[in-house]
């Protein structure tokens, strides 16, 4: 895959403009300034084919899917169904199968955590995460952890919040049976070398989950070239609904798992005496599932292929160097996450402002930032800040946006300083 740093210039044009008139919540103001998003780390505004599929959905083609022989169960199927197709291409799966729709990343690797891990892990076998992953990609692991006796290891970043490839080399061996890993760090915005890292992985036998969530609105994913055992991803962090996610798992993997719930749906026949399940990718989704999140889901990942996401990266990229490069105008700042290889993410502290003081003053202009440790404690541990400012930038994002943030920022030190 080609890196999002190295990528060729795109063909297509992007027209930042046009780009956000698309999105509703961006045309208000907020405490008499208009609105500046740069949360979208946390979750990303929506556009209109976005809130207008739910819309049509509900409007028209409500009902629960693969029960019905009526004209709407049959609509609300097809829109469901598909939206796993296309959710396939965007991961370039090999199958549908593989699919399987979660109510976000962190179920998507609580289900492995459960189903995967703990029938596979016993005592004396070892998990590797890494210093930076997401809460999400760490607690399910130490639960287990601690029912199995198995052992949770750490591989180390360095103070750019980089990955070292070499001690996590080492950290690898017939004991590791499973490896965590973050795509793009939501507290760093270190993109990881998981292509790598997932090689490394199998090379002792290892099972490989990538945690997508920060990654999939800014890189093209493609789970068979990256060879990971399973991909982890949320909707709302791609323009999508919240609430709703997908699990990609290679197919023989999620074969041999049991299912994750019990429930309808997720069974072939049931009696007092013995249940068979259902096909995959059905046996893990017990329940009347999220079906408008599915059709909003697949309208966002339409809407950011149709921009294609080189372009956005490029796009992105330009505004993140421009806010880096802005924000360093102001002494007294310290970024936290200098990786050479990094997207979307800004995060600092200034002085020792606490920074929920700084979000708060930046909200009164119209800025919307993240403050605080990002569900990423140990993060926050290594470079010893009780938290940061996170300016997380998304496809809508301009150069004035940064101007009237860092306007904004140099106000808000004249207050606290
Ligand atoms: N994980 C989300 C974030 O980074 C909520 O803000």
């Amino acid at each position: 895959m080609t890196s999002v740093l190295t990528a060729a210039a795109p063909l297509q044009t992007f027209d930042v403009e046009r780009v956000r008139g698309e999105f509703p919540a961006l045309q208000q103001t907020v405490h008499g300034h208009p609105l500046v998003y740069l949360d979208n780390g946390a979750t990303t505004q929506k556009p209109n084919v976005v809130i207008e599929s739910l819309e049509r959905y509900y409007y028209l083609d409500n009902a629960n899917v693969h029960r019905g022989v009526h004209e709407l169960s049959e609509r609300a199927t097809d829109a469901y169904e598909g939206a796993r197709e296309t959710i396939r291409q965007f991961l370039h799966a090999d199958t549908v199968k593989e699919i399987v729709y979660t109510s976000g990343t962190t179920e998507a690797i609580n289900l492995v955590a459960y189903s995967y891990a703990s029938r596979n892990i016993k005592s004396g076998d070892e998990i590797l995460i890494t210093e930076m992953e997401h809460h999400s990609n760490i607690v399910p692991w130490q639960m287990l952890c601690q029912q199995t006796g198995a052992e949770l290891k750490v591989a180390p970043m360095n103070d750019n919040g980089e990955l070292i490839l070499e001690e996590y080399e080492k950290l690898l061996n017939p004991r590791t049976k499973l490896v965590g890993m973050v795509y793009v760090s939501n507290a760093l915005g270190t993109i990881n070398p998981v292509k790598q890292m997932v090689k490394m992985a199998h090379k002792v036998g290892a099972v490989t989950v990538v945690d997508g969530a920060q990654a999939v609105a800014h890189i093209p994913i493609d789970v068979k070239d990256l060879d990971c055992d399973f991909f982890a991803m949320s909707s709302h962090k791609v323009y999508g609904p919240t609430g709703m996610g997908a699990l990609y798992g290679k197919e023989r993997i999620l074969e041999e798992m049991p299912p994750f719930q019990g429930g309808g749906d997720m069974i072939d026949y049931v009696s007092f005496e013995k249940t068979t399940f259902n096909k995959l990718p059905y046996k893990f989704e017990a329940g009347t599932p999220h079906i408008a999140g599915a059709v909003g889901f697949e309208a966002a990942l339409k809407y950011v292929q149709n921009l294609g996401l080189g372009v956005i990266s490029a796009h992105e990229r330009g505004v993140l160097q421009y806010a880096t490069q802005r924000i360093l105008e102001i002494p007294g700042v310290r970024i936290i996450g200098t990786a050479g290889l990094k997207c979307s993410i800004l995060s600092f502290v200034l002085n020792d402002v606490h920074p929920s003081d700084i979000g708060t003053i930046l909200n009164l202009h119209g800025v919307a930032v993240r403050t605080g440790h990002h569900c990423a404690m140990p993060v926050m541990q290594h470079f010893d800040v009780p938290g940061t400012v996170r300016a997380s930038i998304g496809l809508y994002n301009n150069r004035e946006d940064i101007d009237i943030f860092i306007e904004a920022l140099t106000r808000a030190k004249q207050m606290l300083t």
